[in-house]
């Protein structure tokens, strides 16, 4: 929930990485997204730990939760590959020095241009989502005289308790080739037979922020149930069994997330079970993006008016919202929050956090309990460090904020924030029909 190096000094003011909130606030504004490093090199680890008990073994970490260059270094440097879905998540991490073959490029739309880039840099591997795209790929792979590695994305009909927008492995998902209708094996009949593509093996991701062990095991169950009868039908055996992102992470007391450790142990169980004899243990691949960055992440805001509204309700309205922070409007997300202040009372209010989005349904929070919330207090909400900034907007022209690291006393920006300026650069001046032909 929190960043593992939050304290709170006995005067009620808060630290992380060695800050003060209210320096932050002061040197860069709010709103503001803070990233702590130690949080975040710690939740790496955490992956490399667990996966070193796999022969082979690598984490992925999934860019589209939080993508900038920066954290496209961190990523090289603590030995993950990326997951990118687009040219431009694949352009950031060329930008950020990572080595394309250290990529895996999913999607399910992958546009012409976005293949041949991928091609052009050698990703490590395109993550096929359709028939369609599968020709694709060996026909642009054709044309560059490339051969194109793949793994196929499969559907196994394994319904993750989260929330119905981020539940993809349901047999009705958009997403994969579904394994009952015997869409899977028509994609493995023609990823073998097309001469431009290598079946490198197959992945999985049924859902995210998911908060049990089971679909992480069933998911690898199904691929590698799969993975045999192909071996036994024609020989083939994948080289990796990749089973997406998906780990679940704290965002309030209450969520409990399932141990790590003991489900790649698990899964080590099951690879070395479904491997037949002779073959090699497929390389075990992981693609965690919210269970890196959820909890390094918190986003600062400034309270700038209470009110109460006919009923009895509260209002502490903040100077940020759903251009920031679209998760509540989008998936009723919970977070929890708190203000960098002693506060007078112990009495808790029941309030709404409301943004300053021109929308009624711009709600940060419902119902949580703050204690003496005040205008100009900072109200920091905690765990937005993933899918907060890679989905944020310019709604209503509110710049994007900045993102600022913290680190042992010391403060780094690794996104500015956007200024007016920024808002002007893309737009032109009006052109009528008349001026033109003038
Ligand atoms: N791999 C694949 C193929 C994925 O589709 C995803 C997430 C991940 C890995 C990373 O999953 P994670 O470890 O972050 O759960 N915007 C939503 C989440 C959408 C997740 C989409 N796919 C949210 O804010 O909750």
């Amino acid at each position: 929930m929190r960043p593992d190096t939050y304290a709170r000094l006995s005067e009620g003011t808060i630290q992380v990485g060695g800050v003060f909130l209210a320096e932050l606030a002061d040197r860069y504004g709010t709103p503001l997204y803070v990233m702590d490093y130690e949080t975040l090199v710690d939740r790496m680890r955490r992956y490399q730990t667990a996966l070193s008990q796999v022969p082979s073994a690598r984490p992925y970490y999934a860019g589209k939760a939080f993508c900038c260059r920066a954290m496209v270094e961190l990523v090289d440097r603590e030995g993950f590959g990326l997951d990118v879905v687009s040219g431009g998540e694949l352009f950031t991490a060329i930008n950020g020095g990572l080595d394309a073959a250290q990529v895996l490029f999913h999607g399910n739309v992958k546009t012409r241009a976005e293949i041949e880039m991928g091609l052009e840099v050698g990703v490590g591997a395109f993550v096929v989502d359709s028939l369609d795209e599968l020709r694709r790929i060996d026909a642009i792979a054709a044309d560059m005289k490339r051969l194109a590695p793949v793994l196929l994305r499969l559907t196994p009909g394994i319904d993750a308790h989260t929330h119905e927008f981020i539940r993809t492995g349901r047999f009705d998902s958009k997403f994969g080739f579904g394994m009952v209708d015997g869409i899977a094996d028509e994609a493995v009949t023609l990823a073998l037979s097309l001469p431009h593509v290598e079946l490198q093996g197959f992945h999985a991701h049924v859902g995210s922020q998911i908060l049990e062990a089971e679909p992480f095991l069933a998911t690898a169950a199904a691929l590698l149930e799969f993975s045999r009868r192909w071996f036994d039908q024609v020989g083939f055996w994948p080289k990796v069994i990749d089973l997406g992102g998906g780990l679940g992470v704290r965002y309030q007391e209450i969520d409990q997330p399932p141990d790590l450790g003991l489900i790649v142990a698990a899964i080590r169980k099951q690879l070395e079970t479904y491997t037949p004899t002779g073959q090699r243990l497929p390389k075990l691949v992981l693609e965690p993006g919210r269970s890196i960055v959820a909890e390094a992440g918190f986003t600062l805001y400034r309270i700038e008016a209470v009110k109460q509204v006919q009923g009895g309700k509260q209002y502490v309205a903040v100077d940020g919202g759903m251009g920031d922070n679209i998760r509540p409007a989008l998936y009723q997300a919970a977070y929890t929050a708190q203000i960098d202040r002693k506060p007078d009372g112990t009495a808790a209010d029941i309030v709404t956090v409301a943004g300053r989005y021109c929308e009624s349904g711009d709600i940060l929070m419902k119902d949580v309990a703050l204690v003496d919330p005040r205008v100009g207090d900072l109200l920091v909400v905690w765990g937005t460090g993933a899918y907060n900034y890679s989905m944020a907007s310019n709604y209503n022209r509110v710049p994007r904020p900045p993102v600022v690291l913290v680190n042992r006393g010391e403060t780094s920006v690794w996104v500015e924030g956007e200024t007016w300026q920024d808002l002007m650069r893309l737009d032109r001046p009006l052109t009528t029909v008349e001026s033109v032909k003038a």
